[in-house]
């Protein structure tokens, strides 16, 4: 236990003097039609979110989908949560400072390389519980949205990756504030964190165990759309793989309950963070695939 506490109380003490002051973000959601004045990719064909629909016919044998691999010893995890003025923004890694995820693509697949998850964050609505998510899947909004985003490894961070198509790729997890779905979103202790995290640039690290995290992953990469997309975000890079599983994961009500009310928007504290997503956007000429991996099956169909 001693052991336990001082290394809690190191972490915190080494991260804090290398946080930079707060800097708020030029771009607002209720601004989002402007965005491409700033931000030019914003404008373009390649954009996210998008609707989800059932792919049609046109099946055929795809061999290994993505894999996700973990790093070694995930129950003594490290978890630095930050409030950024748009979202809560959650970095994971194990106790030697090693990233706690990865995908692993194949060669003749969807990702060709590793992919390295570079931060966990979400997309929500208000108190009034309507539209949160980004994606709109068969028909329907969902409350929230959870995405892990991963870099691929051989441009070596999010920035550089930003500037290739096969840059980046986002696992989402539409999220439902109801405990009787099969999967659910672990909170990880960000509930207890959220109080602390109320002004924006603020930021907590502390030790969790990260092993809740296996299940949904490993089951959200078994069937998932996928297309070809962009950051809901500015400069809204068109590089990014999308998996996004095909079925609503729960989210712990008072969790959200919280999301919705806790973290301020500005310096000033006089906004909130509440419905930070993207409008829909046109999928064009774009694949839409739904990958599909049960027993004996690898499964691809695209319209
Ligand atoms: C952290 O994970 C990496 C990658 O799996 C592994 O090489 C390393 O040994 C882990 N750290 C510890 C202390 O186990
Ligand atoms: C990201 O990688 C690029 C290319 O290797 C490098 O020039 C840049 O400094 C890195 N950026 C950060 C934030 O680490
Ligand atoms: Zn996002």
């Amino acid at each position: 236990m001693p052991r336990l506490c001082l290394s809690l109380t190191v972490l915190v003490s080494v991260a804090l003097p290398a946080r930079a002051a707060p800097v708020e973000p030029s771009w607002k959601y209720w601004a989002q039609d402007k965005w491409w004045k700033e931000f030019p990719q914003c404008g373009g064909d390649q954009q996210s979110p998008v609707e989800l629909r059932p792919t049609e016919d046109r099946f055929w044998y795809y061999g290994r989908g993505p894999r996700v691999r973990f790093a070694k010893r995930l129950k003594a995890g490290r978890l630095t949560a930050t409030n950024t003025g748009r979202t809560l923004s959650v970095t994971l890694e194990n106790d030697s400072g090693e990233p706690a995820v990865q995908l692993k693509g194949s060669r003749s697949g969807l990702l060709s390389s590793r992919y390295t998850l570079d931060n966990l964050h979400l997309h929500w609505n208000d108190p009034a519980g309507g539209r949160g998510s980004e994606h709109k899947m068969n028909g329907a909004f969902e409350q929230a949205e959870a995405h892990f985003v991963f870099f691929n490894q051989q441009y070596g961070n999010v920035s550089a990756a930003l500037a290739h198509v096969d840059g980046l790729a986002v696992v989402g997890l539409l999220l439902r504030p109801d405990a009787a779905l099969s999967l659910s979103l672990p909170t990880l202790g960000l509930d207890g964190d959220l109080p602390r995290l109320t002004q924006m640039g603020s930021s907590v690290t502390r030790q969790v165990d990260l092993r809740p995290l296996r299940r949904p992953l490993r089951v959200a990469l078994r069937t998932f759309f996928s297309y070809h997309g962009s950051l809901t975000t500015p400069p809204c890079s068109p590089a990014v793989t999308w998996i996004v599983h095909d079925h609503p994961v729960s989210i712990d009500v008072p969790f959200l309950q919280q999301l919705r009310t806790s973290m301020r928007a500005n310096t000033a504290g006089t906004e909130t963070i509440q419905n930070n997503w993207r409008k829909l956007h046109k999928l064009g000429n774009r694949a839409l695939c739904k990958y599909d991996r049960s027993f004996l099956r690898n499964w691809l169909s695209c319209r």
